[in-house]
Parts: structure tokens; C-alpha cells; sequence
């Protein structure tokens, strides 16, 4: 099934107008600029949050998905490397409302908060080292089709967690991401799927991957150098409504050959149907009756529609006296 409402711009396009929050304040995006010799551009020293917000017109308001628990992600993953982030989670929601409002956005944007090594230094550390944070917004709408994806498991290894920190969303870890999905793409094929260092399956390139087999929807655990998905987390909770029992435990690569249903998700992909894997085809052939009822209550608690999912939704105008 399709996300059916209107769509944005894709994730191709340049980002050259609006409002961005950075050093503390909001901000023309185009005044929020950094130094050539910004030691995060240049050994890329950062982290970054991707969080969708969607536009409800029936009740007029933009909603950001799981504001909090990507905010408190984000803040685990400066922690690992480092970076003061001088406010809560909670604050960096409000920055970002703050932020949306600026910008009048009455459509699907993806939010982009980015915290980083910000000197123009060359010794390669973490400590004593100035920290910046900015977060910017742009219109989008599917990252990917949300079915009939063609994927592969890539020849590139997933980074290992000892290697650079897979569960922290790294920004130089997401070269590991690029070179997989470039050479997927000039393959032909939609995704690359990312196998980890003992040849198991770790998750794809930039989305955690579900299989369902003999009913069970089987997940790899956060152990598997994988980043900890919110989406993975938003597909437990919608799988207990849907009375799905679900596992979390190793996957080996021939089981997405013989599964009845493989799907995607995460922020940017939201829940996608794998339909074929290394040219064999998976289940039917298309989005599986497990994978269907799991997108259908996903899209409609994105929006705010679901009573029971309201908590996932943090309204950007409400209280604003539109
Ligand atoms: C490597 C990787 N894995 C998984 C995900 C899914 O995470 P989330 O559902 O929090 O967007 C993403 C996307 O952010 C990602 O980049």
C-alpha cells in the first residue's frame, strides 16, 4: 500500500532558503555556515538525528514523529563521541517546534538536527574540542517507494560496533551507507542489505530490516551493529495491536531468501515491502498481508489518526493562536 498523501520534493534536492536554528538562536539557513577547517566536515566528528514530520490537513497541524526519542538518541550518540549538547531533550523538541513555526511548513518535512566537533582544528580527538549544534528542516516526501523494493546484500560489511560506533548515528559512519547504496543503485537494484562482520544480517543500508517466517516477524537485536531504530522500536508497539508475535534474534543471509515477507523500516524509508532479494523472489512476490497491516496502521498513526498513538505525534502548531 501507498503513503497516498501528497508527497514533497525528494531527498536529491538542495537546500538553500528557510530557517534553521543554529548557535543557539534562529537563523536565515543560509547565514548558518561553518569553517573549511571544521573538524567534523573534516573527519567527520558529529551526529545527526533524521526525523519525519507529517502534515495533517484535516486538522491543519504538522506532526513530528517520535520528537522525544529521537532527541534522546541523538543525545546517546553525542555522549558516545563526546559532544556537548547544552540542552535536554525535551528543549531541542521545542527548538525544533520553534524552528517548524519559522518556516510555516503545511506539508511532509524531514528535520535534520546535527551536533558536531565545530573548531578548525586538525588534531584528531574527541576531547577539548568546541562542540556546535544546528537543526535544519526540508520539504520531503517518500525517501523510497514504500513497495516492490528490489534489494541485495552488499559485498560492504556493516561498520562494527568496536569499529565506529554502530547504535550512535555517526556522520562519518554513513560513508558505510553510500558506498553500498551507490553500487546497489548502479546495480539496478532499490537497497543494499548489509550483512555484518560474522556474515550474519545486520540490517539495510540506511533502515533496520524485518523478515516474517511462519508468522513470526523476526528482527535482528540491537546487539547485531545495527543503529537502534525508532521506527523498528514504533513496528513492536504496532505489532502488539495487530496481536503479531514478533523475535528479535540473529538472521542468516539464506533466511531472506526463504521468507515469506522481508520489509524495511526507518525514518526515511517508513515501512517498505522488499519484494525480491539477489534475484529470488520473496513470498508472492509483493507487500505481504503481515507487511500491508502493519503499514496501514504505521501511515495512519504517523498523521496523528490513531487515538491509541497520539503520544508518537508532537503537534508543531497547537497552542500557537493560528
Ligand atoms: C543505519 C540506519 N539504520 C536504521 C535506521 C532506522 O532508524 P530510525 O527508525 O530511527 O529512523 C536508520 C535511519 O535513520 C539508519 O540510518
Amino acid at each position: 500500500m501507498k503513503n497516498n498523501q501528497a508527497q514533497g520534493p525528494s531527498a536529491r534536492q538542495e537546500i538553500n532558503s528557510g530557517v534553521a536554528f543554529f548557535r543557539g538562536e534562529l537563523m536565515p539557513f543560509e547565514n548558518a555556515n561553518v569553517s573549511i577547517a571544521t573538524h567534523g566536515l573534516n573527519y567527520g566528528t558529529g551526529c545527526f538525528e533524521g526525523i519525519r514530520a507529517y502534515w495533517n490537513g484535516d486538522h491543519h497541524e504538522l506532526y513530528i514523529l517520535k520528537a522525544r526519542e529521537h532527541f534522546e538518541r541523538f543525545l546517546r550518540s553525542a555522549k558516545i563521541l563526546k559532544i556537548q549538547v547544552p540542552y535536554s531533550a525535551d528543549e531541542l523538541v521545542e527548538w525544533t517546534r520553534k524552528m517548524l513555526q519559522a518556516n510555516r511548513f503545511e506539508q511532509d518535512v524531514y528535520i535534520r538536527p546535527l551536533a558536531f566537533k565545530g573548531a578548525a582544528m586538525i588534531k584528531v580527538t574527541l576531547s577539548g574540542i568546541r562542540d556546535e549544534l544546528g537543526i535544519f528542516a526540508v520539504p520531503m516526501g517518500d525517501y523510497v517507494a514504500t513497495e516492490g523494493l528490489k534489494a541485495t546484500v552488499s559485498n560492504w560489511v556493516r561498520i562494527a560496533d568496536n569499529i565506529i560506533p554502530s547504535r550512535a548515528k555517526v556522520t562519518g559512519a554513513y560513508i558505510n551507507a553510500a558506498l553500498a547504496n551507490d553500487d546497489a543503485a548502479l546495480d539496478g537494484y532499490d537497497e543494499a542489505i548489509m550483512l555484518s562482520q560474522d556474515g550474519q544480517v545486520a540490517e539495510a543500508s540506511s533502515s533496520n530490516l524485518f523478515v516474517v517466517r511462519q508468522g513470526r516477524l523476526i528482527t535482528t537485536p540491537v546487539t547485531a551493529d545495527i543503529l537502534e531504530g525508532i521506527t523498528r522500536q514504533a513496528v513492536f508497539e504496532l505489532a502488539a495491536d495487530l496481536g503479531f508475535v514478533t523475535e528479535e534474534r540473529a538472521i542468516d543471509r539464506t533466511e531472506l531468501y526463504v521468507a515469506d515477507e522481508v520489509f524495511l523500516c526507518g525514518t526515511g524509508v517508513q515501512l517498505a515491502g522488499v519484494v525480491e532479494i539477489d534475484h529470488r523472489t520473496i513470498g508472492i512476490g509483493e507487500t505481504g498481508p503481515m507487511t500491508a497491516a502493519l503499514q496501514r496502521a504505521y501511515f495512519q498513526a504517523v498523521r496523528g489518526y490513531d487515538s491509541r498513538h497520539r503520544d508518537w505525534v508532537t503537534p508543531v502548531y497547537e497552542g500557537e493562536g493560528r
